[in-house]
């Protein structure tokens, strides 16, 4: 066992002029671009930025980001094969036109001094944005799709746009999956009248954001999209903290708003639902406006607080014609412990609640103090360079080619000294066989730009699943961080289980505690297929929509994406993202494509946090929990796979694996015959991947819920505009058994904020459907607001 106590990672505390970032040798490579002197790292200063607070260091930003043959403007709209560091020493960056964000960028300062983006005065009247991630083209487009921008952070920044006299937005940010921004300051104008908002978000499919502090601006920020977790933000002095522009739900962890005039506006009738959780409103007039009346019959506009407090808060909450809902003190404290206002399933049927100090469970297991723990990505800004070892200079070569299997197995047992971060550079590490990163083990990748991907043919096998990469051996105690790495597959790998892990981190008397953390995964993603080098591209997994059940071995290209064994406890896991390929990102078209992974994640363990989390287009489930035990989880997000049912599940993963409790179609798809799910005319598709199914679990507590399905071979119809929400039968399953083995019930299970497209059925309680979306229809997702399959709670204290 090594060191299973990170304490010592506490004690070193040193005080160090630059960031190790800076000061390291870079020797990441883009393996798949033709370039061989394509650069991933680009430091600002190189490309002539001075940052002295007096130079336009527009041209200069914008060199850096556009250096070589990036991705952006007309024709690109995605690519993996030429990803960008802009890094930022400290200093003042002052600019007059936007930095024009490009696919793939992570920018990133120095976190110990954090650097400033400054819009200068003469800041111009067209750039919508300091910071323009997703600029609008002049055909009035955005350049990239915005549910297809993946890969972006922004970290440690300060935007500062208090000397620009006219409107305008610190960051534009239109955006998808494995995205983030983290760990930055937004200095806006304190005349509202000037009309500067922090984040502006329209449109997208995100995503995470954590760690943000807002001053200032007529808004915070402004949030449009379909899904995001949002944590960590403090707001002071805007005059509206947040607009919530629309969504279909969004979930907000630890914000902070102080001294604004409105807190939360979600009064649009475009809002579905928000959580909200763990928060304060300080000295803000008015916390939170609404949309929904209390006997709305439709999901629309629905709200869960959970233990939040109003400091000096004369009306918490208002509805759209701006009549008070529910009074605040307006010098003095109050404590929300639970409020919800939605669509109540208790358990069975829906009804229009609106109610307060509502007894929630919260699993003790799960929460430091008063609060659900929570923990930010570690950016190790203590650390010296040369406490960073690289894989590199570890013999890994990572050019995509190379066996990198043995290097990168010598690289992790380095890792797991006490001294040491392991440095994966920026790379495609191929390896043949699994990769194994012990307990101890502290790895950070390049910039998102460091892929372990499985290949060949130990990994071929559909009958003898492997591990690619696999943390801890079962029942292996100990500690591990992780952060900012893509693990892949490439060709036909129908055996790899992309990630395997095991460990378990003890923790003082059952208690999280600063001390004795969980495990931690940021920013670590699965991504199987549509990427270039990944031999599962147009060229070779083209769809086959109008031939019925073909499936090409070759695309074959996963088992599962990640197992958390029965071993495994302890883990905190933030914006991690476990993707499918529908379509090849290198294609200019973004050309949809087959690609075919068995399971999404399987969780069996216990004490696991999932902030941010998605898991997409994987043919037998996205999500399943079996004997699972204390999970947050939230916001997660799914999406069937486009072709299904051509061919319908578990094809072409026809057999069922009983030992990972493999959901069995036949079982659930009555009138099925043994080589068919029989179907009848006008009847939905049942024979379709769960979305979420939960067997034998207990205290599953899942705050902000999308589980999605907007295709069947290929056609939306679907589920366009409630036509009729018939892709699919069933999505969510809540299940004691296995279909013939009883195994232990489910207790505990908390949803809130179920948002579901696409399915019949929002909710299969033991093999019944007992919620359907036509009950509960909100936006284009029909939401539920509260499911307890142990009842409604207790204490329940309607005010409705
Ligand atoms: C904006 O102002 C800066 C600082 O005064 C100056 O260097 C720069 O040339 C100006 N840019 C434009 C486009 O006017
Ligand atoms: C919240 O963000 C601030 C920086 O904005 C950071 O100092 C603090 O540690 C974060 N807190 C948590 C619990 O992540
Ligand atoms: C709240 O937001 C809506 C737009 O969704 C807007 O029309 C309304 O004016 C806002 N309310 C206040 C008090 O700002
Ligand atoms: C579920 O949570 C409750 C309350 O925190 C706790 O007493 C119980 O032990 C938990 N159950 C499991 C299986 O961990
Ligand atoms: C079922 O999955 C387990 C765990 O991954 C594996 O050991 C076993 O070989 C699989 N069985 C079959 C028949 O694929
Ligand atoms: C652990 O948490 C429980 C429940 O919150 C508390 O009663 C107990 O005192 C804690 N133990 C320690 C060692 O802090
Ligand atoms: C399938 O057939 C339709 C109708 O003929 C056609 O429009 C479409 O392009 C075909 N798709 C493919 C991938 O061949
Ligand atoms: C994208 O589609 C257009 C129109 O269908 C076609 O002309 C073009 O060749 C395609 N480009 C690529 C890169 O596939
Ligand atoms: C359910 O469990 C029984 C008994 O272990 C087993 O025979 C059967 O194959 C299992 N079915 C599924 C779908 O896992
Ligand atoms: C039922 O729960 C117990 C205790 O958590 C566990 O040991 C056992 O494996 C579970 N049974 C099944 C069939 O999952
Ligand atoms: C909703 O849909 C279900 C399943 O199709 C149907 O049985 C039920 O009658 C519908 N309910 C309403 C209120 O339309
Ligand atoms: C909650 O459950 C209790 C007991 O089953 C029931 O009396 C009450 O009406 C329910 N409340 C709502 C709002 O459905």
């Amino acid at each position: 066992m090594k060191s299973i106590n990170p304490l010592w990672l506490l004690a070193t505390s040193l005080v160090r002029a630059t960031f190790w970032m800076e000061d390291l040798s870079h020797q990441g490579i883009a393996s798949f671009n033709p370039d061989r002197g394509y650069q991933v790292f680009r430091n600002v200063r190189d490309f002539g930025a001075k940052g002295d607070g007096v130079t336009d260091d527009t041209a200069a930003i914008n060199a850096a980001m556009s250096h070589g043959n990036r991705c952006g403007g007309y024709g690109c709209i995605g690519a993996t094969t030429n990803p960008a560091i802009v890094y930022f020493p400290p200093g003042t960056y002052l600019i007059s036109t936007p930095i024009v964000g490009l696919f793939y960028t992570q920018m990133i300062g120095d976190p110990t001094d954090m650097p400033v983006i400054k819009g200068g005065s003469n800041f111009t009247q067209d750039g919508k944005a300091l910071l323009d991630a997703d600029p609008y083209l002049s055909n009035g487009k955005l350049n990239f799709i915005s549910t297809n921008v993946f890969f972006q952070q922004v970290r440690n920044l300060v935007f500062d746009t208090t000397a620009i006299p006219h409107q305008t937005w610190a960051v534009h940010w239109p955006s998808a999956q494995a995205t983030v921004i983290h760990n930055c300051v937004f200095r806006l104008s304190p005349n509202f009248e000037d009309g500067h908002t922090g984040i502006y978000m329209e449109e997208g499919s995100g995503g995470m954001l954590t760690d943000l502090v807002f001053y200032g601006g007529q808004y915070g920020a402004q949030f449009g999209s379909q899904q995001y977790t949002v944590r960590n933000l403090t707001f002071h002095g805007s005059q509206t903290a947040i607009l919530q522009v629309w969504n279909w739900g969004f979930t907000y962890k630890s914000l902070s708003i102080n001294d604004c005039e409105i807190g939360l506006n979600m009064s649009s009738p475009d809002v579905g639902s928000v959580t909200l959780l763990d928060s304060s409103f300080t000295n803000v007039d008015t916390a939170i406006i609404v949309g929904r009346h209390n006997s709305s019959a439709t999901g629309l506009g629905s709200l869960l607080i959970q233990n939040v407090k109003y400091t000096n808060v004369p009306t918490v909450m208002k509805d759209l014609n701006g009549n008070q809902v529910l009074a605040g003190n307006a010098s003095g404290a109050l404590f929300e412990c639970g409020y919800a206002k939605g669509n109540l399933y208790a358990p069975e049927g829906p009804s229009a609640f609106e109610g307060r100090d509502i007894a929630f469970d919260q699993p003790s297991a799960l929460k430091l103090g008063d609060q659900y723990y929570e923990r930010s990505k570690p950016q190790y800004e203590g650390y010296p360079a040369d406490a960073f070892v690289s894989a590199r200079n570890h013999y890994a070569v990572g050019d995509g080619v190379t066996d990198d299997t043995v290097a990168l197995n010598s690289f992790f047992d380095v890792a797991t000294e006490p001294t040491v971060v392991g440095f994966l550079d920026a790379g495609f590490y191929r390896v043949t066989d699994t990769v194994y990163i012990p307990a101890g083990a502290r790895v950070v990748g390049e910039g998102l730009a460091a892929v372990i991907m499985g290949a060949g043919k130990k990994f071929s096998d559909v009958t003898n699943p492997r591990p690619v990469v696999q943390i801890g051996k079962p029942g292996e105690l100990g500690y591990v961080e992780i952060s900012d790495i893509i693990v892949s597959t490439q060709g036909p790998t129908a055996g790899a289980i992309a990630i395997e892990y095991n460990l378990n981190t003890p923790i003082l008397d059952g208690n999280i505690t600063v001390d004795t953390p969980p495990s931690g995964l940021w920013d670590v993603h699965v991504r199987i297929g549509g990427f270039g080098g990944s031999k599962l591209q147009v060229a070779e997994c083209p769809i086959t929509p109008n031939i019925t059940n073909v499936v090409e071995p070759a695309c074959i290209a996963g088992y599962m994406s990640m197992h958390i064994t029965p071993s495994a406890g302890n883990l905190y896991m933030e914006n991690n993202w476990m993707w499918v390929a529908d379509h090849d990102i290198e294609d200019w078209n973004q050309t949809r494509i087959d690609v075919f992974a068995g399971r999404g994640l399987l969780i069996e363990g216990s004490n696991i946090w999932m902030l941010g989390n998605a898991v997409e287009h994987h043919t037998l489930y996205q999500y399943q929990l079996v004997n699972a035990s204390n999970l947050w989880m939230g916001q997660i997000q799914t999406e069937t796979p486009y072709y299904q049912p051509n061919p319908q599940a578990p094809y072409p993963f026809t057999q069922v694996n009983t030992t990972l409790h493999d959901p069995d179609f036949m079982i659930d798809c009555p009138g099925s015959s043994p080589s068919t799910v029989e179907q009848l005319p006008g009847d939905p598709p049942c024979a379709m991947a769960w979305a979420m199914r939960i067997i034998g679990s207990k205290n599953i507590t899942v705050f902000g819920a999308g589980l999605y399905s907007f295709f069947n071979n290929y056609c939306t119809n679907c589920s366009t505009n409630h036509a009729g929400e018939n892709c699919q039968a069933r999505i969510f399953s809540i299940q004691d058994a296995n279909g013939t083995e009883v195994v232990n019930s489910t207790t505990g299970l908390q949803m809130y904020n179920l948002n579901t497209i696409g399915s019949v059925s929002m909710l299969t309680n033991k093999g019944e459907d007992v919620a359907f979306w036509n009950e509960t229809i909100a936006t284009y997702a029909s939401t539920m607001g509260i499911f307890r399959n142990d009842g409604n709670g207790t204490n329940v204290s309607s005010t409705s």
